[in-house]
């Protein structure tokens, strides 16, 4: 059995690297990179950090607008597509090239699985939930991360092509937490649980400059160190606004590989963040997290207690972030880190509707 992979931001490759390990020797594994991210810090460190088998190809697509992106990205992956023809198409997450690969295979009549289905914000403004949406009801086949997902997905109709599989980052970052923990810190002059990791780098929070001025400024008055690990798009937003990065308790850091990322977490004080995926890697790490967002797809890291989301009074942040340890908890809501098997059996037993 062939499966394409296809994947071209960030965390699409950390989500990558246990399924290319779990495909080796089970089946023909072919990854395409649409080239959505092409810095080496933002790509190429993931291959090389997680020993994930460099593309079959790449697509080169870069930056640009939702439609020019996700049409140079169609246009190229269907004549990968074409010139494959895989058994399946694999797809990660709610990128852009996401729903580009899933919109190729589909009109080809490729099956296509997606990987962490049934996730919702239910905020229809943010390009990801288009994108998951989108996905989810075009796909074949939906491997879902957590009871929460298939609930949505069951709700919406899909219960039929919904396998629950468990998170596949669970499964990298429990393996990678092995081997770094115990490592020096990535990040120089600074202690053990006194400093907090921060991102920032969704569009509703960088390209209003009053609410990335705010955010910045409430980040800056908390109390000991604040690490900024700068995505692009901050950095090119906040100099567009005229925002200095590096104010006050924020040090602005390039982004970190996974690895690196694991360890900075794994001993900060807390995570500060409006991405996906530190939201749950710091709950996995059990480090608390507050969230710059007014929802979070990541439900049980809120209702264990792990996880604060602030939406506005960014002034607070220090307040917020100065609350009590979250009370000890060994739920595993998103597994125990052998999701990627269980979603290779089920592109095996090709379970689709
Ligand atoms: C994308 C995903 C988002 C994911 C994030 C992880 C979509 C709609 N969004 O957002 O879900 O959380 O990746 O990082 O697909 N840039 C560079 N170098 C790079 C990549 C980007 O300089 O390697 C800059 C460019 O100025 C670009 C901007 O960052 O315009 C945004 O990149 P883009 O891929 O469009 O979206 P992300 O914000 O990274």
């Amino acid at each position: 059995m062939r499966v394409l992979s296809i994947v071209g931001a960030r965390p699409q490759f950390v989500k990558l690297a246990p399924v290319a390990a779990a495909a080796e020797g089970r089946l023909e594994h072919l990854i395409a990179h649409t080239g959505q991210h092409y810095d080496v810090n933002m790509s190429d460190a993931f291959f090389t950090d997680l020993g994930i088998p460099a593309p079959d190809v790449n697509l080169g697509v870069g930056s640009g607008s939702h439609g020019t992106q996700t049409a140079a990205m169609l246009e190229g992956l269907e004549k990968v597509v074409l010139d494959t023809r895989p058994d399946w198409v694999l797809v990660y997450g709610d990128t852009n090239s996401t729903l580009a690969g899933t919109l190729a295979a589909v009109k080809l009549h490729v099956p296509v699985a997606h990987l962490e289905a049934g996730l919702r914000s239910f905020n229809r403004r943010m390009p990801e939930e288009q994108n998951r949406v989108l996905t989810d009801h075009a796909a074949d086949l939906l491997l879902a991360p957590t009871e929460t997902a298939v609930g949505h997905l069951t709700r919406e109709g899909l219960a039929e092509r919904t396998v629950l599989v468990g998170d596949v980052m669970t499964d990298v970052l429990l393996r990678v937490r092995e081997a770094v923990t115990n490592q020096p810190l990535p990040l120089p002059d600074l202690a053990t649980g006194e400093y907090h990791v921060a991102t920032v780098h969704r569009p509703d929070n960088t390209d209003d400059p009053e609410r990335l001025r705010a955010i910045l400024d409430g980040l800056s008055k908390i109390d000991g160190p604040v690490v900024l690990l700068a995505h692009p798009r901050l950095r090119t937003l906040a100099a567009r606004h005229g925002i200095e990065l590096s104010t006050g308790s924020v040090t602005v850091s390039e982004p970190l590989g996974y690895p690196q990322l694991v360890n900075a977490v794994a001993h900060s004080r807390g995570v500060i963040t409006d991405s996906g995926g530190l939201q749950k890697e710091a709950f996995l790490l059990r480090v608390p997290c507050t969230t710059l967002r007014p929802e979070t797809e990541w439900v049980e890291t809120v209702e264990l207690g792990w996880n604060t989301l602030v939406n506005d009074g960014f002034e607070r942040l220090a307040g917020i972030v100065g609350r009590p340890v979250p009370a000890a908890t060994d739920a595993t809501p998103y597994g125990t880190g052998r999701a990627a098997e269980a979603a290779i059996d089920a592109l095996e037993s090709g379970r689709a509707a």
